[in-house]
């Protein structure tokens, strides 16, 4: 197993102890012991197994970090942006410089998002091979029906290049009275506003794809439009109820085990 080797400075504010200049600073007055040794330069040489002091507290490493996000609409998926707020944005300033979001929800789609600097997390919990679980709540314009749920099961049709696999859609209800609060990202929606005259279903859909607007194009596909997608659950993890909006968890580290086996519990 490689070791990190790191500076000080740099070893503390990864373990998310201050910014770069305060840690400077504070090394410098002496706030800092490794290995018992009192250390004021703040680019002396560290790795993860050194025993580090700081104000008088024990701080071990953790090379890595794994949080689940609950996203917002109107927010984007990507680690920076210049104009636009991005789901790292949530994590503020003092947050590890290599943290970076594992897949992506578009714009306006809301819920669960991984967010980790562990690289190879991104590639193993991505690679097609291992058919982990995405669970959507969606709601749809209009009625969706039994027949729906059989083309769903046999693989939609998309366009010459898509053809979604196989996937599970769970009818949870229709409401004929639709409401503004039913479509997501109102500022930004280009959901057809027919909805309101036609009544909103409730349903959920479990795909092991992670196609660019897969489950819009599904629904697309069959005629149908989706006025709001939430995802809740990736294999074992389940988005967190009490997670409100813009805010964020670490994973357990039983939550990470669950997902490296193979995305079940
Ligand atoms: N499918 C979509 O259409 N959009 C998402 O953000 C995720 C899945």
């Amino acid at each position: 197993d490689e070791e990190d080797i790191m500076r000080l400075d740099k070893f503390l504010s990864d373990m998310n102890m201050g910014t770069r200049t305060e840690l400077k600073r504070d090394i410098r007055e002496g706030a800092v012991q490794v290995n018992g040794e009192k250390i004021t330069d703040p680019g002396f040489m560290v790795n993860e197994n050194d025993e580090i002091i700081f104000a008088f507290l024990s701080v071990p490493y953790f090379r890595y970090e794994y949080y689940m996000l609950n996203k917002p609409a109107g927010v984007i998926t990507a680690t920076e942006d210049r104009y636009q707020k991005t789901v790292l944005d949530f994590f503020g300033e003092r947050r590890r410089k290599d943290l970076s979001p594992v897949g992506r929800l578009d714009k306006d789609t809301v819920g669960l998002l991984l967010v980790t600097n562990d690289g190879g997390f991104h590639h193993r919990l991505l690679s097609p091979k291992k058919h982990i679980d995405k669970e959507y709540y969606a709601r749809i314009d209009g009625r969706v029906d039994e027949a729906d749920r059989e083309k769903f099961e046999k693989g939609i049709y998309v366009d010459e290049i898509f053809t979604a696999l196989p996937a599970k859609l769970m009818i949870d209800g229709y409401r004929e009275n639709a409401l503004e609060s039913d479509f997501m990202d109102l500022a930004n929606s280009r959901a057809p506003k027919s909805a309101l005259e036609n009544g909103v279903s409730e349903i959920r859909v479990v795909v092991q794809e992670g196609k660019f607007h897969q489950i819009k194009r599904m629904f697309h596909a069959l005629g149908k439009e989706v006025i709001y997608l939430k995802r809740i659950r990736i294999g074992s993890i389940v988005l967190d109820p009490t997670l409100e909006e813009g805010t964020y968890r670490r994973l357990t580290a039983g939550e990470v085990a669950a997902l490296e086996k193979n995305g079940h519990m």
